[in-house]
């Protein structure tokens, strides 16, 4: 009688043993992840001096090892003056470490010869976008608290920055400030197969805070303080735009609209000159359209387009 006594607790330990170890394998992936804001070190800084020379505008821009094509068109276009509409203005590129030290070592070398470029030794993969762009907010945080403004884009992105420059002038507004294409009322997606599917684990609350497309959002530089200063207290979202959002509503920082026309496409829109000297960002733009793109408008002039 107290032999089978036995057999029954040994095989009840075994299958209770056996059932947490079920669950921790099934759940390890999903256990949530604690962010550590300062985790990882620098490996490329690049050579912007904001004490001396205080930026009007950063522009911050993900970027991964293989998008050379897309830095290079940016740093033709767009990211190419250091000063717009009287305005000192940089574009940085933000950077992961890759496994394959080729592509280290010719990041290291693009890094040398251009000195625009953020990299810190996480990995380079699309779910660590949060990483990437906490590491654009600690930079802004340690090395630029100066600059007024800051943008945070893609690389297949057109952005206007004389048209944004003249915008943040006008709107005159330099704390607590948030803005891009503005998403007040977005789900999560609870579809397995979606890019954007987020499980109840990583997020049971069925509604996402305000926030702004990735694509392209812009803020006044203290709020990169603020936010890096809260995102350790925030659940952690590899969806970086929404993670954002989750700091901004915990900073009770609401975004808002820059302009009372749509100035921020992160659908795209179809390129014409004077259509693009009146927006601010575009997404799916391809190096070669934005090559296209920036010619098209540099041999224009504003007036041409006065009656449109
Ligand atoms: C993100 O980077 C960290 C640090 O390098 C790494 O441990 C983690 O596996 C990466 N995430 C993904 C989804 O690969
Ligand atoms: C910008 O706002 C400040 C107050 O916040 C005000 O003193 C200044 O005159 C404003 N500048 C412009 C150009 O409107
Ligand atoms: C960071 O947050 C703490 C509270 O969590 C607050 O006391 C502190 O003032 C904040 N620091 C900055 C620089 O905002």
């Amino acid at each position: 009688m107290a032999f089978s006594k036995m057999r029954l607790l040994y095989a009840f330990v075994l299958v209770v043993g056996a059932l947490c170890l079920y669950l921790y394998i099934a759940l390890y992936k999903e256990l949530p992840f604690v962010f550590k804001r300062s985790a990882g070190k620098f490996l490329q800084l690049p050579d912007v001096d904001c004490r001396q020379n205080p930026p009007f505008l950063v522009l911050l821009v993900t970027s991964s090892h293989k998008q050379m094509a897309a830095r290079t068109a940016i740093r033709k276009t767009w990211g190419r003056d250091r000063t717009v509409r009287g305005q000192q203005v940089r574009t940085l590129f933000l950077l992961g470490a890759s496994d394959s030290t080729d592509e280290m070592a010719a990041t290291a070398q693009e890094s040398q010869e251009h000195r625009d470029i953020i990299q810190k030794d996480f990995k380079d993969v699309y779910y660590n976008l949060t990483l990437k762009t906490m590491m654009g907010m600690e930079w802004v945080h340690h090395f630029c608290p100066q600059a007024t403004f800051v943008m945070k884009t893609d690389s297949d992105m057109f952005v206007n920055v004389g048209y944004l420059t003249e915008l943040l002038l006008r709107k005159n507004k330099t704390t607590r400030f948030f803005t891009g294409y503005l998403k007040l009322n977005d789900f999560p997606i609870r579809s397995k197969f979606n890019k954007w599917f987020v499980s109840k684990f990583e997020y049971p609350w069925d509604k996402y805070p305000p926030f702004c497309s990735g694509t392209g959002y812009v803020f006044s530089s203290d709020v990169a303080r603020q936010v890096y200063n809260v995102s350790e207290s925030v659940p952690f979202l590899k969806l970086e735009d929404v993670f954002v959002g989750l700091c901004l509503a915990k900073l009770k920082i609401r975004p808002e609209e820059l302009h009372s026309k749509q100035t921020f496409f992160p659908g795209g829109l179809r390129f014409s000159v004077c259509r693009f000297q009146k927006i601010v960002a575009c997404h799916h733009v391809t190096p070669s359209n934005l090559l296209t793109y920036w010619q098209a408008l540099e041999s224009s002039r504003e007036e041409d387009c006065a009656a449109v």
